[in-house]
């Protein structure tokens, strides 16, 4: 359940020759050690690298933006082209690729020329680790893959921001969808889908708009709401939570005013928020040591603010955060039994909860979504397939 996290707080080497990968808390993998190489190699003959200088408690989070945003070219652009080619090559290596060492080493012919006694690299370690970690792989071969060209990921350029919509399946039910909703017509949707039996299931927001799904399906007996121009409006939060309401959903705009949806005939039995100016990733491992789990998440500008709650039928729950639509962990996650639980974007980051439940589902499929702008076409195609709106959230996704 830790794993997660743990390498992120008790960050294991050198934040300098880190991998991009290691900075965001992945599990390592051969592609990390190659890209701290690559890192040393230009330290070594550059004497610094581009990320060298930051401070302060923020500083492993500066350095990891700044390794995403600095191209191969700029940080080998006094460097011979070999190493260009090489950092090219491992900055793009997915997580269980193999990587062609025998190619690597011929990048480094023009420079230091082929050695005819070269001893061949003995990859047996290596390939006897991916059999522990469970990957299915052939055969490693060093022959047959020189001619492969490196795949092109670009990790630079501008930022974009889209909606990240999570579906999942679900009996047939009742769902509502509202976007782009002012302030001041609030109100009249929430009343309006109250008196047809539906509860706020998630919101979200946008353009300081609200986005507003409501649904048959929430299991609530009895709902409360309040837009604050705070993020959050504590001595409210305390004094519903004291009518045995619990924090179910929320959401915050840009210009820091929030809606936070309580509700009754959940399962919580015990509740706890944070507000804060970076990911609280060391609050959440302490409240996971005390039995709490994220159940809500939202973002205003770049403060996050994170609802964790005792009782909340997960057993296990991992945090991805990411620069980008993190879609190589959720891919994994999910062959694992994990489903995305919540979902919240800043400008700079994304984050989802992936938890595993207590109980299964009957049918797990959950697909997610990213789409410029309110993907109101693709609920309505969702939901002929059974498929239900679970979480939303608007931010950065791409780079
Ligand atoms: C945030 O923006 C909305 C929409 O422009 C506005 O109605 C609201 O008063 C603003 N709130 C704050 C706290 O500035």
């Amino acid at each position: 359940m830790l794993s997660m996290t743990s390498d992120l707080i008790f960050f294991r080497g050198t934040v300098r020759y880190a991998s991009v990968h290691a900075h965001l808390g992945r599990i390592g993998s051969r592609r990390d050690d190659l890209e701290s190489l690559a890192y040393t190699l230009v330290f070594l003959l550059r004497g610094r690298l581009p990320w060298q200088g930051y401070q302060g408690e923020n500083k492993g989070f500066l350095v990891c933006k700044k390794k995403m945003c600095t191209s191969p070219e700029s940080l080998c652009s006094f460097c011979p082209q070999p190493f260009k080619e090489f950092v090219e090559y491992v900055v793009n290596l997915k997580f269980d690729e193999e990587p062609n060492y025998a190619k690597c080493i011929s990048l480094f012919d023009s420079i230091v020329g082929p050695n005819p006694d070269i001893r061949p690299i003995n990859t047996d370690g290596a390939q006897k680790l991916i059999h522990q970690v469970g990957q299915k792989r052939g055969r490693i071969s060093l022959e047959g893959e020189t001619d492969e060209q490196p795949k092109k990921k670009i990790r630079m350029g501008m930022p974009a921001t889209q909606w990240i919509s999570v579906y999942n399946a679900r009996r047939p039910m009742k769902q509502r969808y509202h976007y782009n909703v002012a302030d001041s017509r609030l109100v009249q949707h929430i009343d309006k889908g109250n008196e047809d039996g539906l509860f706020i299931s998630c919101i979200s927001s946008c353009a300081n708009l609200w986005a507003l799904i409501m649904d048959a399906g929430t299991g609530f007996s009895s709902q409360v709401y309040e837009l604050s121009p705070h993020f959050l409006h504590k001595e409210w939060i305390m004094d519903q939570w004291d009518r045995n309401y619990y924090i179910t959903a929320l959401a915050g705009a840009n210009n820091g005013s929030s809606l936070v949806v309580m509700s009754k005939g959940t399962l919580y039995t015990q509740q706890s928020y944070k507000v804060s100016d970076t990911f609280p990733f060391k609050w959440i491992n302490k409240k996971w040591r005390d039995g709490f789990y994220v159940t809500s998440m939202a973002t205003a500008g770049n403060k996050w603010a994170i609802v964790m709650s005792r009782n909340a039928g997960f057993s296990e729950q991992v945090v991805e955060l990411d620069f980008l639509y993190p879609s190589e962990g959720v891919h994994k996650r999910w062959d694992s039994g994990y489903r995305i639980t919540a979902v919240a974007a800043t400008w700079d980051q994304t984050a989802l909860i992936l938890s595993v439940p207590r109980r299964k589902p009957t049918d797990e499929t959950q697909e997610t979504l990213r789409t410029s702008a309110f993907p109101s076409q693709h609920v309505k195609e969702k939901w002929s397939k059974n498929l239900y709106l679970a979480s939303v959230c608007y931010g950065r996704t791409v780079s």
